[in-house]
């Protein structure tokens, strides 16, 4: 008895760093959102946007419609305002200094908004996702910061500590955890189950029986507010997921859907490269300032041009984008983002 208490004690703890990690992530690629649309919407002008727009339409999704749109800011976790509002100013903290640093190619100065400001958060995302165009790097930043949320003592030890000799345990403390520190960043979730997982013990995730291994978002704040599946996929997506299973050890896919703004977390499931591939491949939101027009710019690293003349690499991106919709008339997700294949 006296033995497990510090356990529970140090795992309780993860959680918790766990959750706000998940919701800087979140906040972290929502704010990079509104930087980048700027700089989009000028490239979408300057670039041949019409074409691409036009050529891709069915691939765009409308997304919820904005007369539902929730109230976030009066949306709070079960630790209350106070609790959120410093998770978000340590969330804010880590991403400008992730984002500040000297060895950085490009360096992005904070935001002159309140630490407590959501805008903020939406702020830096979408300048790091306007300015970088490696996707990889904007994945492996944002990664940082959630790693630069947690103590090291608790990353170095959770992974051989509880998530492997406690798979299921692990998975059903991240899912509360990410509830509590993460209401703030993605809006009203609850913990759910996840009962495919039973059957996906040969995934390599863990399995459990499924029970509150899951958590259910409604309507994301973060891509809400940034109005953007890419910032979505590759500032929180890959990020949280390439986090909870390099660092935590724990497999978790996350599952956003694009109409209705839910998305859905199952801790202890591996995503297969089907679903990474389909994830990757993203719709463009018909809210996106950019029209949907730059999904060649931030979707292709090879296109870099700072003066936003444009180039012809979205003409390449257009025609493998048909290529792929021709070869998956079923997918129920039809791409525009394309091509974030690393
Ligand atoms: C993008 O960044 C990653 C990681 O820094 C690097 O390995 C890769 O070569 C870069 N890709 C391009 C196209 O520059
Ligand atoms: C961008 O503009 C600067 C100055 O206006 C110029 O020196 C540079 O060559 C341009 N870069 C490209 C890729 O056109």
């Amino acid at each position: 008895m006296a033995s497990s208490s510090p356990a529970m004690l140090l795992l309780t703890l993860s959680i918790l760093f766990v959750a706000s990690v998940i919701i800087a992530v979140d906040a972290f690629s929502i704010s990079s959102y509104h930087a980048v649309r700027n700089q989009w919407r000028q490239r979408c002008c300057a670039a041949t946007a019409t074409t691409s727009c036009s050529s891709s339409r069915r691939s765009t999704v409308e997304g919820p419609p904005l007369s539902t749109k929730p109230d976030y800011s009066s949306i709070h976790g079960p630790l209350g305002q106070i609790v959120d509002n410093i998770l978000m100013s340590a969330f804010r903290t880590k991403l400008s200094e992730r984002l500040d640093r000297s060895d950085n190619i490009i360096r992005i100065k904070d935001s002159s908004l309140a630490t407590h400001d959501f805008a903020g958060i939406i702020e830096l995302t979408t300048t790091m996702n306007s300015q970088y165009t490696n996707r990889t790097q904007i994945q492996e930043m944002s990664r940082d910061v959630l790693v630069s949320l947690f103590p090291p003592f608790i990353l170095d030890r959770y992974p051989s500590w509880f998530a492997k000799p406690f798979p299921e345990f692990s998975a059903k403390m991240c899912a509360w955890a990410t509830v509590v520190g993460g209401t703030w960043l993605m809006g009203e979730c609850t913990v759910n189950d996840i009962p495919e997982i039973v059957d996906d013990n040969g995934g390599g995730g863990g399995g459990g029986d499924g029970k509150s291994q899951g958590v259910l978002v409604k309507r994301c704040r973060f891509l809400e507010e940034s109005q953007c599946a890419s910032i979505c996929v590759n500032s929180c997506k890959i990020p949280t997921q390439n986090f909870f299973r390099h660092n935590m050890g724990l497999a978790l896919t996350m599952t956003p859907d694009y109409e209705t703004g839910e998305c859905q977390f199952a801790f202890g499931k591996l995503p297969t490269e089907e679903e990474e591939r389909l994830a990757k491949d993203t719709p463009c939101l018909m809210r996106c300032p950019s029209g949907g027009s730059m999904r060649s710019w931030h979707s292709n690293d090879r296109v870099s041009d700072e003066n936003g003349t444009g180039s012809l690499q979205w003409l390449d991106d257009l025609r493998e984008l048909e290529r792929l919709i021709a070869n998956k008339k079923e997918a129920k997700v039809q791409s525009a983002c394309l091509l974030m294949e690393d």
